[in-house]
């Protein structure tokens, strides 16, 4: 398919080549002083102490988890309204997902409503929850200060809870940049948060991922895991003559190229104006569409979400079948779009392989079959809004 518009793109430029073509002509290719850099430079803009890159935010997802203590058998809360991604590196660990609902419509992130009610009804049976993983949707902030208090176990003494300690995982791949409405950068304010870096991402790498944290024992075992739990790799033998390492854990090989950090490097130094691009796109949409009638679109509420990284363009139709029309219209103008998602609770793999009873989460399931992502890159222009929007209009009238 020949797209007029693409759903997603990249800022790309001579610097990207040059990074790689550099890298290149020094010969050394695997991890490295760059990909150093390249965690430097995020430390630098997060405002937090340690970052691991990794090969993908799905590895550091799972290192993450790992590295914060979850074991086989432990209970994670998951938006079920995310990507299988985040699912999946909780069943690496061979812990259990529970799919919690989002809080509303307009607001499409983790519930801690739900979460508050979810622990509760674990805390009753088992000692095992261990860990949240709220979900931070097209690049706005979870409510975390709600989340962390609906995590503080409020449970009679002598209870089985009253100790539990749930620790929280943010997965900010849709948020690179993104603050909370308390001005802390997102993937910093739990335990440990994981960054994207996958091709249609706010900061491209094409494959790749940073785990953020400000707890050096996580971070250390990260770096130990993220390279099959050897206490030295090539490159620190290379430079700093180490002749022999030791493996003291089961780790992975997770390491990212320095081709790959090197892109990254010039990544990071335009994100903050691609963001504020990507914000003023997201503006013209909302103005554009505040007059349709059939048309919703989560986040502008009005409440406060702080500094948000825009990542994706979601809207909602007033139905499926809507939704489904206006999705092929924009198809046949040759506007790419998308769906952000469909729900974990309901594949295949999930629903048959995962205990318990199919789970009902009503909120999240009305969104999912309403929602509809428009294309938001920063190499939009102005003219291509008007006319996805214009697209959008005579779509509605067919009804
Ligand atoms: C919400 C979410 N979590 C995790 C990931 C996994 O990231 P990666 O593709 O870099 O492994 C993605 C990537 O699409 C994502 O959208």
């Amino acid at each position: 398919m020949k797209w007029k518009i693409l759903l997603s793109d990249i800022a790309f430029d001579e610097q990207e080549q040059e990074a790689v073509a550099k890298v290149i002509r020094s010969k050394w290719l695997s991890l490295g002083p760059v990909t150093e850099e390249f965690e430097h430079a995020i430390c630098e803009m997060l405002g937090c102490k340690y970052a691991v890159a990794t090969s993908s935010g799905t590895a550091a997802l799972h290192l993450a988890l790992l590295a914060a203590g979850v074991k086989p058998g432990c209970d994670v809360l998951v938006p079920a309204l995310t990507f299988v991604a985040t699912v999946n590196a909780i069943l690496y660990c061979q812990a259990t997902p529970i799919f919690c609902d989002i809080t509303d419509l307009l607001e499409p992130t983790i519930s801690p409503e739900d979460v508050r009610c979810k622990v509760s009804t674990l805390a009753d049976k088992s000692e095992k929850t261990a860990a949240i993983m709220p979900v931070h949707y097209a690049g706005f902030p979870c409510r975390m200060a709600a989340l962390e208090e609906a995590l503080t176990p409020r449970v009679s003494k002598g209870s089985k809870a009253t100790d539990r300690k749930i620790t929280i995982i943010e997965d900010a791949a849709h948020a690179p940049g993104a603050r909370a409405p308390d001005g802390r950068a997102l993937g910093t304010i739990g335990a440990a948060g994981a960054l994207s870096f996958f091709a249609n991402k706010n900061l491209v790498t094409g494959e790749g991922g940073m785990l953020v944290t400000n707890n050096s024992d996580i971070a250390q075992t990260a770096r130990l895991l993220r390279s099959h739990g050897i206490t030295s790799g090539t490159w620190e033998r290379q430079v700093k003559g180490f002749s022999d390492y030791d493996m003291t854990m089961l780790g992975f090989n997770y390491r990212p190229s320095e081709l790959a950090s090197a892109i990254g490097l010039v990544q990071v130094k335009k994100l903050a104006e691609n963001n504020a691009r990507r914000k003023t796109l997201f503006l013209l949409y909302q103005r554009l569409l505040s007059n349709i009638d059939e048309v919703q679109i989560p986040f502008t509420t009005g409440s406060d979400f702080g500094t948000p990284a825009y990542h994706i363009m979601p809207i909602l139709l007033s139905d499926e079948l809507t939704r489904n029309r206006v999705s092929l219209r924009l198809q046949q103008a040759g506007i790419q779009t998308s769906h952000h998602y469909r729900l974990a609770h309901q594949f295949t793999y999930y629903r048959t392989q995962l205990p318990g009873p199919p789970q009902s989460l009503p909120i999240s399931e009305d969104y999912s079959r309403r929602q509809l992502t428009l294309p938001l890159h920063p190499l939009l222009h102005e003219e291509d809004i008007e006319w996805i929007v214009r697209e959008i209009t005579e779509a509605l009238k067919q009804s």
